[in-house]
């Protein structure tokens, strides 16, 4: 598998101009595009139990959609009907689809979701809408007439649809017929509409979260309500008397604003749930554990025989500088504090998907404590390429 890269692409320009802000066109940036996944292969996939799938037949008004997994022989009685499948996460099963994301590693590791990857058969699509996300579609196969629109909300009007989300009414505004290795990147809540240009139409749409307020104040509140006792409650020594009992006076008001406030605004417990939330897998059921968990004999073997550690597609990894060079590591929900060559791990491990040590770059103690925890829990593996 050859490393993709983003040839005369500039990304600083990019942040300043477009992310979050208008949608672009990018014509083949690409040295030499190769499409990584064959149209067959993601058509076997969407046939798999636990892989998220979706077959999308008919236009507008008549769609209809059918959730995976699919029966092997649905893709042999697709009837003239434009149809379009729909594979999520498809990164977390195919290495070379996962290397596409590496060149977009100019937004933040925590900001990027999967890669779901589409084939259409000509004039397939599903329809005009609008996501909550920021999304790069690349043209991976085939051609593909993309419209983009205005700018919707939760209060944009959409058809009245049971499991699809189609605008009532789309204007396009913009146009472009993309070709292979082209790319559209498309701001949250922007409207877009891309319809198949003859059949093997591939799209990979790298995809990207943003927390909801509601999202964030639930999950922080509820990490915080497991950790309260009852005995954690008002209390009002040296009442005063008021003049009208009924009063609820503004000192109490402080007192009660203050008992929550002072719980929800502490940033340093706050950044440790988020990392601890945000690393959190979406699809924790690819398992890398070892069967028997190895231990620090083991891992020095494999340290001495230079094997490459790989990350798991499906494990997130993120860290928070926490001065004085440490660090504070996220992995699949868990948390490390990590201090010294320990902290130098933590953040090599966040930088690169592979990695190879030799001994003396992994000392004894912490470093390879941690090794062996990331290891035993599966969110690291030893590269059998090798
Ligand atoms: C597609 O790949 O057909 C749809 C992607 C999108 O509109 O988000
Ligand atoms: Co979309």
């Amino acid at each position: 598998m050859t490393a993709m890269t983003l040839n005369d692409f500039d990304a600083d320009a990019f942040l300043r101009d477009y992310w979050q802000r208008q949608p672009l066109l990018i014509r083949n940036p690409w040295r030499q595009w190769r499409n990584p996944l064959d149209p067959d292969d993601l058509a076997g996939l969407a046939c798999e139990p636990g892989i998220e799938s979706r077959l999308i037949t008919g236009t507008r008004d008549a769609l209809t959609a059918e959730d995976g997994p699919l029966p092997e022989d649905r893709f042999g009685r697709l009837d003239r009907a434009p149809w379009t499948l729909l594979v999520q996460a498809v990164d977390q099963h195919v290495p070379a689809v996962a290397a596409l994301i590496e060149p977009f590693r100019f937004i933040p590791d925590w900001r990027i979701d999967d890669v779901m990857v589409s084939v259409a058969g000509d004039g397939g699509g599903v329809g005009a809408h609008f996501d909550h996300y920021d999304v790069f579609l690349v043209q991976g196969l085939g051609r593909r007439r993309w419209q983009v629109g205005a700018r919707c909300d939760d209060d944009t009007a959409l058809l009245p649809h049971d499991s699809v989300r189609l605008l009532a009414d789309f204007q396009p505004t913009d146009e472009w017929l993309l070709e292979p290795g082209d790319i559209l990147y498309v701001p949250p809540g922007v409207a877009h509409n891309g319809v198949a240009v003859g059949d093997n139409c591939m799209t990979y749409s790298i995809g990207f979260r943003a927390p909801s307020r509601g999202e964030l104040i639930g999950g922080w509140a509820d990490d915080l309500l497991a950790g309260m006792t009852d005995d954690d409650r008002y209390a009002d020594p040296g009442l005063r008397r008021q003049a009208n009992p009924g009063e609820i006076a503004p000192a109490a008001i402080d007192r009660l604003h203050a008992l929550v406030t002072e719980k929800l605004g502490d940033r340093a417990a706050f950044a440790r749930w988020f990392g601890e939330y945000a690393s959190t897998p979406k699809y924790p059921e690819i398992d890398w554990s070892p069967e028997t968990a190895i231990g620090v004999d083991d891992l020095d073997a494999y340290l001495a025989h230079g094997v490459a550690l790989i990350r798991n597609p499906a494990s997130r990894f993120s860290f928070i500088a926490q001065g004085a060079g440490a660090v504070l590591l996220f992995v699949d929900g868990e948390s490390w504090l990590c201090e010294g060559a320990t902290a130098t791990l933590a953040v090599d491990l966040c930088a690169d998907l592979r990695l190879t040590f030799d001994a003396d770059r992994v000392a004894p103690g912490a470093p390879r404590a941690l090794l062996l925890d990331l290891i035993n829990a599966g969110s690291l593996g030893f590269d059998d390429r090798d």
